[in-house]
């Protein structure tokens, strides 16, 4: 199957991720970038008035394979908002697609995102598998927000999360 991971990422975390996750399956990995720099302030604007920004490469490119696995942050409980392109692209080209992220999971999981999803992509993904920094940090005291979002993945980290999400991937593959 001619797979590809395609990922968005603002702070590092879901690129690393990905690239790994793209190593063990062998997939090509395609990294998208932004017209213009990102900022906490745009991030919110972008999220509040349902934008889509400009991105690289062309949503057309994910024309090109059997099975797209997305990766990005959730902002605001939705899917990253430099990856709406890409969903919007399939509303018109269906592909068999996943969503797979590390997000902050401070305040628990993020239940709009399949509901975000299938509104975006006009079908649920075949794959959704979205993990917590919260889960990866000691529980007490409580784990703040601030806490999740200045967290880098590391290493070993990386190790873990891909063994976990190799684990689901290989159910659907
Ligand atoms: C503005 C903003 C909003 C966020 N909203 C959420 C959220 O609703 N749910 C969640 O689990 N994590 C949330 N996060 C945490 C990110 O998903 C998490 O830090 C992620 O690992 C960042 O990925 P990246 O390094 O690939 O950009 C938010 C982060 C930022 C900066």
């Amino acid at each position: 199957m001619n797979i590809a991971v395609i990922s968005y990422s603002y702070t590092g975390n879901n690129e690393a991720l990905a690239g790994s996750v793209a190593k063990a399956l062998s997939a090509e990995h395609i990294q998208i970038s932004e017209a213009r720099s990102r900022t906490m302030g745009s991030i919110a604007l972008d999220m509040i008035l349902s934008r889509t920004p400009l991105v690289h490469p062309a949503p057309e490119t994910i024309g090109n394979y059997d099975f797209i696995l997305f990766f990005g942050p959730v902002w605001m409980g939705h899917v990253a908002a430099p990856l709406r392109v890409y969903l919007k692209y399939l509303k018109s080209h269906p592909q068999r697609y996943g969503f797979l992220s590390i997000s902050g999971g401070a305040d628990g999981t993020n239940p709009k995102l399949t509901g975000d999803l299938r509104k975006r992509a006009g079908a649920d993904p075949a794959v959704l598998i979205d993990l917590h920094i919260a889960d990866l940090l000691p529980n007490s005291p409580k784990t703040a927000r601030k806490d999740t979002s200045a967290y880098r993945l590391t290493d070993g980290d990386i190790n873990q999360l891909t063994h976990t999400m190799m684990k689901k991937l290989r159910e659907v593959i």
